[in-house]
């Protein structure tokens, strides 16, 4: 593709001059637009760059591994991985609130994001001044949704950017400011990433965290991902994945049904399968998948996942029903 390969070559002329001999962190969130920005920064700078990916224990099965593995793999990137379950899962203890999970998780993020990023600049040099640029994989649409601005102000940046430490002043470098999601897919293919991270369906950033309706507990994010490795594997396998938009697959953990299994009476869970077509998850309607792929993934989901004796699909469309449940 010519034109992405001019746009490749573009960028990497760019960013060397606006580097120059300093160095650049970037955020890693698995996602496609982060892991497409750092890989292209790293050809540009190479070592110059360190990666951070911060991963707060409620990512789905394999996701850390895939960027720690795969991801350097594909890239040779300097990654800092930083183990904060115990610190996240900690900070949500009792809280069953959506709104306030998310704030406890933006909050505990920014912090671990800090810290790594003042390790950095600490093992940099003495001031840290050398350490000068801030990566983003900020989107065009993610520019035109924050008016304009310089990115600090949209949504995609508020992990990274708002909670910087005042005596660090970092600036950003965002290379596919210009760019729509088709459009990074492409860039990443033409810097050799992998399928598996260049097709990635959007994930939001509080994970599983807000697909647990209740309280967040290592159990319960254990039992959720184990049902969701389930699903993904099944619509995988039936070759969906391009079909549909995302699957979030939800616990109700807060409600309690009744089943039979194995010799008797359960008192168990239900799991929410929750599959939408979409072209920008601003409106989005719920997938038609066929009822043998949703009858196999019901069938192993009951019989694989212990305290789970219900898989239930949601038939809602956005509006009225938002694609996450919380
Ligand atoms: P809703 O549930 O609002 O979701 O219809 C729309 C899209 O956004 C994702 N989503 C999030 N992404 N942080 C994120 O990075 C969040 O807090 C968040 N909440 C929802 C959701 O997965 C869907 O793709």
């Amino acid at each position: 593709n010519w034109t992405m390969t001019n746009v490749v070559d573009e960028q990497l002329a760019l960013i060397r001059e606006q580097v120059g001999t300093k160095r650049a962190i970037c955020g890693l969130s698995g996602g496609v637009d982060s892991a497409v920005a750092a890989a292209l920064v790293q050809k540009a700078i190479g070592a110059q760059l360190t990666c951070v990916y911060v991963d707060h224990g409620l990512m789905r099965k394999g996701e850390t591994e895939q960027v720690e593995k795969d991801f350097v793999a594909a890239t040779g990137i300097q990654l800092k991985v930083v183990d904060a379950s115990e610190r996240f899962l900690s900070a949500l203890a009792g809280v069953s609130d959506p709104e306030q999970k998310r704030k406890i998780i933006g909050r505990e993020f920014i912090r671990v994001f800090e810290q790594a990023q003042a390790e950095i600049v600490a093992e940099a040099g003495a001031d840290g001044e050398d350490v000068a640029f801030l990566v983003q994989g900020t989107l065009y649409p993610d520019v035109v949704e924050s008016g304009g601005g310089t990115g600090t102000a949209n949504i995609k940046s508020h992990h990274n950017v708002g909670g910087l430490p005042d005596d660090i002043e970092f600036e950003l470098i965002e290379p596919l400011r210009k760019l729509f999601k088709d459009e990074v897919r492409m860039v990443g293919q033409e810097l050799g990433l992998p399928d598996e991270i260049i097709q990635r369906q959007p994930f939001p950033g509080p994970g599983l965290g807000i697909r647990i309706v209740g309280e967040v507990t290592r159990d319960r994010l254990d039992l959720l991902r184990e049902a969701d490795a389930i699903a993904r594997a099944e619509l995988t396998a039936a070759g969906l994945d391009r079909e549909i938009w995302q699957c979030p697959v939800v616990l109700l953990a807060d409600v309690h049904s009744v089943g039979v299994q194995g010799d008797g009476r359960t008192y168990g869970h239900p799991i929410v399968l929750r599959p939408v077509s979409s072209e920008d998850a601003m409106t989005a309607d719920w997938s038609r998948l066929p009822y043998d792929v949703l009858g196999r993934i019901s069938t192993r989901i009951t019989n694989e996942v212990s305290d789970v004796n219900r898989v239930v699909l949601d038939i809602t469309s956005k509006p009225p029903g938002t694609i996450e449940w919380e």
